[in-house]
């Protein structure tokens, strides 16, 4: 981006937040007094404003379209950030007044009937509150124990802390079947995208003979976290932390993480990534630097299955995007992918009345390269989709726990006329 804006310079307070409050043995960092603002772009300066506010480290943007951006106002930085915002007469809305109050309500522990069901189960996932690594890859080996019929669970390699990465499959077995698959958690702090993704994996096998034909003649793969260090980190140190957990080191410091969707080789190190470690969107040293994205790729590379649909969910925002998202381009097929999102997104709208965009990434959002949707398209893969689930702001990253039912359910309406598709080809 160049987004450079001129003009004088404001004092700078103290700009070293957030602050580690050291809770030892594990020190969790705090978000008290940071605040969420939602700024309109309408005014020209705007972005500008908010490049040099971002350089400076007084805020950090949390989502956007081209018509407004989500901005995360570091706590001590709220009376300058206001400032700045007055004297360029940039309007804003203050959506999160306390960021850490949000993250203290947000899931709760469960009340202890649903304990008691969790212990007799024989798994512990529930979707009334977001689960830990070890509850998810519990529950996935539970169903291949149970159903094993239908179920496997293999590990498609190790995170960079060593932690499994599973793939749960379900299928009938019949080798006339198209193959999906589908991800979450490719970004830690995107909680709503493991939950509706294990989701989905409860529905199809707790409800296999009963589902449609449509769901039955494909093979599921499901890798419902991608990113689980990242994932286990947000649960307890950062809340907010997007990338891996791998340190890069540069010259003068080491800064911890890649973007695991912009370390995707396909036109790998373009618009939209950071060549610095210490960036949020930083792009690794080289496409699938990172085990997380190279075990992935690895594993669809040397599958035979046969895959014919790519999802990966994300949040938030609410858009339906298939590639390209490295540049202001559509694949020559862009119509089929448009005209299936939109069906996708009326079966949405149509569960409990949640809109969708649709449309090409670059398009909707911003050129951003390195992203698994891109690659898996690059592949062949013929129908690639980002689904950015809900909310559309008011919530953002922190959405309630009561969230979770609602949006998995409308997002696997979705999936099914998806399913539908593949399933005629
Ligand atoms: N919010 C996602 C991200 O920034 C969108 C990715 C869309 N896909 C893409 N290839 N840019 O990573
Ligand atoms: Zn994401």
């Amino acid at each position: 981006e160049h987004l450079e804006v001129e003009g004088p310079e404001e004092t700078i307070i103290d700009a070293s937040l957030p602050v580690l409050r050291s809770t030892s043995p594990e020190s969790r960092v705090d978000y008290t007094g940071a605040q969420i603002w939602k700024v309109s772009t309408q005014n020209t300066n705007v972005r500008g404003v908010i490049y040099r506010l971002r350089r400076r480290n007084l805020i950090s943007t949390w989502g956007g379209n081209q018509s407004s951006i989500d901005i995360l106002v570091k706590s001590n930085a709220v009376n300058n950030v206001t400032r700045v915002f007055k004297r360029e007469r940039i309007p804003i809305e203050v959506v999160i007044e306390d960021l850490q109050q949000r993250i203290n309500e947000e899931n709760p522990p469960l009340d202890p009937n649903e304990v008691e069901l969790q212990n007799r189960r024989g798994h512990r996932m529930t979707w009334k509150q977001y689960h830990r690594v070890e509850d998810i890859h519990g529950f996935m080996d539970y169903l291949a124990k149970t159903y094993p019929k239908i179920v496997s669970v293999n590990s498609i390699g190790k995170s960079y802390e060593g932690r499994d990465l599973k793939v749960l499959r379900i299928s009938d077995g019949k080798p006339t079947n198209k193959a999906v698959f589908i991800d979450g958690g490719i970004h830690a702090r995107e909680w709503i995208s493991p939950a509706t993704v294990t989701y989905f994996i409860n529905q199809f096998a707790e409800n296999f003979d009963v589902e449609t034909d449509d769901i039955k003649n494909i093979d599921w793969y499901f890798l419902p976290v991608v990113n689980p260090d990242g994932y286990e980190h947000t649960h307890q140190s950062d809340r907010l932390w997007r990338k891996n957990k791998k340190p890069s080191r540069t010259t003068s410091r080491t800064c911890i993480g890649t973007d695991l969707n912009r370390n995707f080789g396909y036109r790998w190190g373009g618009k939209g990534s950071s060549g610095n470690p210490c960036s949020e969107i930083y792009r690794g040293s080289s496409a699938f630097s990172e085990p997380e994205s190279k075990a992935l790729s690895d594993f669809i590379k040397s599958s035979s299955a046969n895959f014919t649909a790519y999802i990966t969910y994300h949040s938030y925002g609410q858009y339906l995007l298939y590639p390209w998202g490295y540049d202001n381009a559509v694949p020559p097929d862009y119509k089929d992918l448009d005209e299936l999102g939109n069906r996708m997104a009326s079966a949405i709208r149509q569960t409990r009345g949640s809109s969708y965009q649709v449309g090409s990434s670059s398009g909707l959002l911003y050129p951003a390269s390195g992203g698994s949707d891109d690659w898996a398209k690059g592949q062949g893969i013929r129908y690639s989709f980002t689904i950015e689930l809900s909310d559309t702001g008011r919530y953002g990253f922190i959405l309630p726990t009561s969230f979770i039912e609602p949006v998995a359910r409308e997002s696997l309406n979705g999936l099914r006329v998806l399913a539908a598709q593949v399933a005629k080809l």
